[in-house]
């Protein structure tokens, strides 16, 4: 805490991290007061760009710093539970990039030792922030389009093979987790389970690499039952070229919203239990996040929005926005596509 403001501290000084930056800059309760990398050239440099602020090497030295109060996690994402877990022993609240981690029980245990230790864990979904999505999501939760009967995601991006070979971690199964979707396809695997808002029992599914050098999945068909009885597909890959615009189709008895990138383009319903769905046509809000081709091009809305929540659910003592428990259900799922995958079946979803 420095003047009355919450301080933050940044690990991982990559491509993520000036969003961070960004979004905590905007914040007027919010601060940066350190950043940390093992790449202490990346770092320092990061800090200068930063105003400044101090630089340490060793994560689990920033936790501890007396003037971070929250740390955010930009590392590769099969560190985010260590760097979590370290946020949460030195009783700092922590705000995880996506996805939460890459391994079901380390996912556990990074949620547990921020319950146990009473401090917040925050998690980044920027998709979950855009007004289309919160508008369908309301929607199909209050009942609009009936009983859901099918939930659809194509999750058709491009990433080069210079992408991959841009830093060590990308691509692999120790640091990256997966591939099309576990790092690209995670946000919009996130969005569909949330805007069904439903979890998903079982999986069939199949992955491959078809055009990247890479050990994990630039490719992958998954067939999903909801646990309310729905069906879904997700189609998720980084070697659509040039690549699609995210698209979900949302489908109950009563209705259709169909949500290109952030916007809805098709909004469908009808009251009556019988009757034929007429569009109403789609809200006018226009955003764009603008990740179908290239990392480097998030926009900052998302995280300024979930970074002003993170600060307000610490002051108000209440769970921020995207919870641990709710960000692991896109990575359980997943997993579960992955195993299925391997394994030739459909599988279980289990934590
Ligand atoms: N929300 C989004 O849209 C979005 C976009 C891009 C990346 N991400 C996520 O952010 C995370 C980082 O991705 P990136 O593209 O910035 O990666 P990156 O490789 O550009 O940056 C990661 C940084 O972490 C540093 N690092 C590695 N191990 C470390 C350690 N033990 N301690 C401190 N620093 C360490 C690396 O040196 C590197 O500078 C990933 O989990 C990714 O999924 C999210």
């Amino acid at each position: 805490m420095k003047d009355g403001k919450l301080g933050f501290g940044i690990i991982g000084c990559g491509v993520i991290a000036p969003t961070h930056r960004k979004a905590i800059q905007a914040c007027a309760d919010a601060e940066l007061i350190a950043v940390c990398d093992i790449d202490e050239a990346k770092g320092k440099a990061f800090a200068v760009q930063s105003g400044g602020v101090r630089f340490y090497r060793d994560f689990e030295k920033l936790a501890v710093d007396p003037e971070v109060d929250v740390v955010c996690v930009c590392t590769p994402s099969g560190l985010h539970a260590d760097c979590v877990i370290a946020a949460a022993e030195a009783g700092k609240h922590a705000f995880c990039e996506k996805p939460l981690d890459i391994d079901r029980g380390r996912m556990t245990k990074m949620i547990e030792a921020c319950r146990g230790a009473g401090v917040k864990l925050g998690c980044v979904f920027q998709s979950r922030t855009s007004p289309d999505n919160i508008k369908a999501r309301q929607a199909i939760a209050c009942g609009t389009l009936g009983r859901m009967v099918l939930g659809d995601a194509f999750l058709k991006s491009y990433r080069s093979q210079a992408y991959y070979d841009s830093a060590g971690w990308r691509g692999t199964w120790a640091l990256d987790g997966g591939g099309a979707l576990m790092n690209q396809g995670v946000h919009g695997v996130d969005l569909l389970l949330w805007l069904m808002n439903d979890d998903v029992e079982r999986v069939f599914a199949r992955c491959a690499h078809h055009v990247r050098d890479i050990e994990v999945e630039d490719t992958s068909v998954a067939v999903l039952e909801f646990k309310n009885g729905a069906y879904g597909t997700i189609i998720g890959t980084t070697s659509c070229n040039p690549g699609e615009k995210r698209r979900l189709e949302l489908h109950g008895k009563l209705g259709t919203i169909c949500i290109t990138g952030s916007n809805i383009v098709r909004w469908a319903v009808t009251d009556e239990d019988d009757g034929r769905a007429q569009d109403v046509g789609p809200p006018k809000t226009v955003t764009d996040e603008g990740t179908t081709g290239d990392n480097r091009a998030v926009t900052a809305e998302g995280h300024v929005w979930l970074i002003d929540d993170m600060v307000r659910a610490i002051r108000e003592e209440r769970d921020p926005y995207i919870t641990g428990e709710s960000a692991r259900k896109a990575v359980d799922l997943i997993l579960a596509i992955y195993d299925s995958a391997r394994m030739g079946q459909d599988v279980a979803v289990h934590e």
